[in-house]
């Protein structure tokens, strides 16, 4: 099955760094339209539909309208290029191989909303990335691209790359602007909304890698071209990223809708060895685990919420048979326990009980009435918890509660034999 290439649009075929070797394929010809009229990049993007690739699948748009409408000295457009979320390299796909597509989508949210000054918050765990933006970015500036004078429009703004110091937390974005400040990163409590008061107090736009590198395209071809391809409700195309058992892992970029079977068979390859599969993990290490039943949905959030399943920022990780979901539990639990910032109480001390329960069952020593506290709990973060890392930490333990309950058997032999 052929990709359809929108962001990733001729990677490959270029050399990275290079603004001239961009704009030889068309490239910062989006940001040339957006400079003839930048009143109207806002209403354009609403048209498109365009919904945030960072996990939320927020209204892209209508959240610039929010930073367009605040009056303040400074305003900032912020890149979330944290990436933490076990299973996601899409991201880390589109800097390596496109950077100049998501600065010329910075510029263009830049204009959009009055923004003078941008970040990048990258991920301290992507050294090459680093190297490629600094070079990226030191190009565009040459090449009057970045800088006081934007192709001779008068409009001034600049990038700065900031590399973040390996916390899944800094992703959410209110902790990813503490920590831009200097400060431990925790998240806030919203509201206000950073669209309003972001980094340093000031309207903040903050999107996800992928997100801003979708404007250029919008901006070069239109709103109703952007709408040819995707769902009515999450228009456009969408990175996907594939781990875990299938032969050929990676990142591909497909219209929304696609099938997680058409991923798995037709462009994974499937599980390696001829195994069966046996469960898939949708939407990252948060997301939840469905079966292999569920093959035929199709991936738009709408389809996704329906049957269980979590859209996410488009992580598949495949399970095969051999594979024991209880293992996998306490391994995710393992990862919230210690991500988990300790802000609030719900989170700090939910997760160690969580894990506490989740290891009772995979040592076979869990008792009447653990499932029901096990459940009661992971309800309990879903609402009390300050931050999406709590809210979300149980969703695959309560998935597999609701999908494959056998695993959760208090005399569970399988738990006992591998403990
Ligand atoms: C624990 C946690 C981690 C997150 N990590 C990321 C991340 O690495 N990258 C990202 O773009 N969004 C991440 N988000 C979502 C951001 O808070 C925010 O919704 C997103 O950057 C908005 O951009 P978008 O509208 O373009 O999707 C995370 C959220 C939470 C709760
Ligand atoms: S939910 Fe967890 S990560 Fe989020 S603020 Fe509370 S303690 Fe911190």
């Amino acid at each position: 099955m052929e990709e359809t290439r929108v962001v990733l649009d001729k990677a490959g075929e270029f050399l990275p760094t290079s603004a001239r070797a961009y704009e030889a394929v068309g490239g910062y010809t989006g940001l040339r339209k957006a400079l003839a009229d930048p009143d109207q990049i806002v209403e354009i993007i609403k048209a498109s539909g365009l919904r945030g690739r960072g996990g939320a699948g927020f209204p892209t748009g209508l959240k610039m309208s929010f930073t367009k409408a605040a009056a303040a000295d400074h305003k900032y457009v912020v890149c979330n290029a944290d990436e933490g979320e076990p299973g996601t390299n899409k991201d880390r796909v589109i800097m390596e191989e496109v950077p100049h597509r998501l600065i010329e989508g910075m510029i263009i949210a830049a204009l959009a909303v009055g923004a003078d000054q941008g970040y990048i918050y990258l991920r301290a765990e992507y050294p090459h990335v680093k190297k490629v933006l600094e070079k990226a970015l030191e190009d565009a500036r040459q090449h009057g691209f970045l800088g006081t004078d934007i192709l001779g429009s008068g409009f001034a703004f600049d990038i700065q790359l900031f590399i973040g110091a390996g916390a899944y937390v800094c992703g959410e974005e209110t902790a990813l602007l503490d920590s831009l400040e200097g400060k431990r990163g925790e998240p806030r409590v919203k509201p206000p909304y950073p669209g309003v008061a972001g980094l340093w107090g000031k309207p903040t736009l903050v999107n996800n890698v992928e997100t801003l590198a979708n404007l250029p395209a919008i901006m070069e071809h239109g709103p109703k071209w952007y709408r040819r391809l995707g769902t009515e409700r999450f228009p456009g195309t969408k990175l996907f990223t594939l781990s875990g058992n299938i032969t050929n892992p990676g990142v591909y970029e497909f219209p929304v809708g696609v099938t997680i079977r058409q991923l798995f068979e037709e462009v994974g390859g499937g599980c390696p060895n001829g195994k069966r599969l046996y469960a898939i993990q949708t939407g990252g290490a948060s997301g939840n685990i469905i079966p292999a039943s569920l093959l035929d949905t199709p991936l738009d959030p709408e389809s996704c919420d329906g049957v269980g399943a979590t859209f996410g920022a488009g992580d598949l990780m495949f399970m095969d048979e051999t594979c024991c979901l209880l293992d996998v539990l306490e391994n995710l639990t393992e990862f919230f326990v210690k991500e988990s910032c300790g802000k609030c109480c719900p989170c700090r001390e939910g997760n160690p009980q969580l894990l506490h329960l989740v290891r009772k069952f995979r040592h076979g020593t869990a008792q009447e009435g653990d499932l029901d506290l096990l459940v009661e709990l992971g309800k309990a973060m879903t609402v009390g918890c300050l931050c999406g890392l709590g809210q979300m930490a149980p969703n695959p333990i309560l998935s597999v509660v609701r999908f494959f309950p056998q695993v959760f058997a208090v005399n569970n032999a399988y738990a006992r034999e591998v403990s």
